[in-house]
């Protein structure tokens, strides 16, 4: 699972779509946690898509991460700041790939 202290125990490395890009990053095997309120392990998701058909506020767009061992594509949390934090994506994410932060 998504470890929900990311913030402190990793290192911002990049910036992608205006959100933050967490490390370590190993292009195309070891992705990060992309996102910082709505937070995805882009390592831990299986590309389920429960999070992107649920989400109310449409915060998730599909990235394309060919390469990648658990799966080719990715929920990113592109309009994190929509977020409303009704934790419907923590619950039917099936990996427990995403943190929302809603304290
Ligand atoms: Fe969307 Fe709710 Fe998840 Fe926020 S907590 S990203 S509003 S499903
Ligand atoms: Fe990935 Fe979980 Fe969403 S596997 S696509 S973060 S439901
Ligand atoms: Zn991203």
């Amino acid at each position: 699972a998504i470890d929900p202290q990311f913030n402190e125990n990793r290192e911002q490395v990049d910036e992608h779509e205006g959100h933050a890009v967490w490390g370590p990053v190993e292009e195309p095997e070891e992705l990060g946690i992309h996102g910082t309120h709505v937070a995805v392990d882009f390592d831990i998701c299986i590309a389920d898509g429960a999070c992107v058909e649920d989400c109310p506020v449409d915060v998730f767009e599909w990235v394309d991460t060919p390469g990648h061992p658990e799966s080719e594509e990715k929920a990113d949390p592109a309009n994190e700041a929509q977020c409303i934090d009704c934790m419907l994506c923590v619950d039917v994410c099936p990996v427990d790939a995403i943190d929302v932060d809603a304290g």
